[in-house]
C-alpha cells in the first residue's frame, strides 16, 4: 500500500486534532483510500511545551520540511495571516501540495495562493476554513456547478454563536460566555477577531470567491460585531419575539453584490434561531436547486480537524492516481476571478 507523508504545521486545537483523527481513524483511512497517511514531521515554535504528539515528530525548522522531498502534502494550521501564507506559498512552490484550516490566510491572499498552486501543479485544499466541519466548499464546487448562485447567508462563526446562546439561554454575562468559548477551543488566538465579525468577514469573503467567482476583500465587506451588545439589547430582542445571531450574508444580482457581517434579529420560530452554541448554518440559494441548508459544528477541534483530514484524503487519492493536478485545483482557476478591490 502506498505510504503518503504529510508535515503539520502548528500543533494546537487544529492541527492536534488532525493527528489524532489520522491516528484513529487510521485503520478505515487505509481500507477506503487504498494509501497509508503517515504525519512524519510536525512544526511548532516551542518544543519543550508538552504536545500530545511523539516528541521525535517535532520540529521548529521549516525548512527542514521544505527540503524532505518525499513530505507531499504540508498542513497549515498555525493560524494567522503570516508566516502562515508565506509557508503555503513556499510550500507550493516547493512542489508540495497544501491543505489550510486557516480562512484569515486565504481570505487574504486567495488569488495569490490558488494562482500559485496551478502554476505549480499542486494542490490547494481548504475546506475547514469555512464552518468548520460542514462540507459547504466542496458542495459549493462539483454539486453546486450547474446553478447560477444567488445567496449565501447564515451562522458561520461559532464563539460569537456559543456566546449569544449562553447570554440568550442561561442569561450568562458576555465576559464569562467568551472565556467558556475559549476554553472549549472555538475562539481565534485573539477572540477579537471573532467578536468584532472579521473571522465571518474572512469566511463569507472564501464563500463569496466560490459562490461567485468574484474577490471581495473583507475591507470591502460592512461588518459588525457582538461585542457591543448588552444584556437589555438581547432582553428586548426577546420581548418583541427575536433572537439575536450574527449573521454574514452575500447576495449577487445582474447589477451588484452586497455582503455584510452584522447582529441580526431573527424571529424565534425561524430555522437560524435553533442553531445553537457552536454549531453554524448556512443557506445556499442556487437558481436550479433552489434553497439548501447545511448544519453542523463550525469550530472545535475534531469538526474542523474532519474537514482537513478529508482534504488530506483528497489529496492522498488523487497523488495514488496520479492525478493531472491542474484539474483539481479547487476546481476554480484564478483567471475567473473578479477582483472588487480597490
Ligand atoms: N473561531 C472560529 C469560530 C473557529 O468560532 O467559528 C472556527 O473557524
Amino acid at each position: 500500500m502506498k505510504k503518503i507523508k504529510i508535515a503539520l504545521l502548528g500543533c494546537g486545537t487544529v492541527g492536534g486534532a488532525t493527528y489524532k483523527i489520522l491516528q484513529m481513524n487510521a485503520e478505515q483511512i487505509a481500507q477506503k483510500t487504498g494509501v497509508i497517511l503517515e504525519i512524519s514531521k510536525i512544526l511548532v515554535r516551542d518544543k519543550e511545551r508538552p504536545y500530545a504528539v511523539p516528541e521525535s515528530l517535532l520540529t521548529t525548522n521549516y525548512q527542514e520540511i521544505l527540503d524532505t522531498r518525499d513530505i507531499e502534502i504540508v498542513v497549515e494550521c498555525l493560524g494567522g495571516i503570516e508566516p502562515a501564507s508565506s509557508f503555503m506559498l513556499q510550500a507550493l512552490k516547493a512542489g508540495k501540495h497544501v491543505v489550510t484550516a486557516n480562512k484569515a490566510a486565504v481570505a487574504a491572499n486567495y488569488e495569490t495562493l490558488v494562482s500559485t498552486s496551478a502554476q505549480y501543479h499542486v494542490m490547494l485544499r481548504f475546506e475547514a476554513s469555512v464552518a468548520g466541519g460542514i462540507p459547504v466548499l466542496d458542495a459549493l464546487q462539483a454539486p453546486l456547478n450547474s446553478n447560477d448562485i444567488e445567496e449565501v447567508s447564515g451562522i458561520v462563526n461559532g464563539t460569537t454563536n456559543y456566546i449569544l446562546t449562553q447570554m440568550i439561554e442561561q442569561g450568562q454575562a458576555y465576559e464569562e460566555a467568551l472565556k467558556m468559548a475559549q476554553e472549549k477551543g472555538f475562539a481565534e488566538a485573539d477572540p477579537t477577531a471573532d467578536v468584532e465579525g472579521i473571522d465571518a468577514a474572512n469566511k463569507l469573503s472564501i464563500l463569496i470567491a466560490l459562490a461567485f467567482g468574484e474577490i471581495v476583500p473583507i475591507e470591502k465587506i460592512a461588518t459588525i460585531g457582538i461585542s457591543k451588545l448588552s444584556k437589555e439589547d438581547i432582553a428586548f430582542a426577546s420581548h418583541l419575539g427575536y433572537k439575536i445571531k450574527l449573521l454574514a450574508s452575500a447576495q449577487k444580482s445582474k447589477t451588484s453584490l452586497q455582503a455584510s457581517v452584522q447582529p441580526t434579529l431573527v424571529p424565534k420560530d425561524h430555522m437560524l434561531a435553533a442553531v445553537a452554541n457552536e454549531f453554524n448554518a448556512l443557506f445556499i440559494h442556487g437558481n436550479a436547486v433552489g434553497d439548501l441548508l447545511f448544519y453542523g459544528k463550525g469550530a472545535g477541534g475534531l469538526p474542523t480537524a474532519s474537514a482537513v483530514a478529508g482534504d488530506i484524503i483528497e489529496i492522498a487519492n488523487a497523488i495514488d492516481k496520479n492525478a493531472a493536478f491542474d484539474s483539481y485545483v479547487n476546481k476554480i482557476s484564478a483567471s475567473h476571478l473578479t477582483y472588487l478591490g480597490e
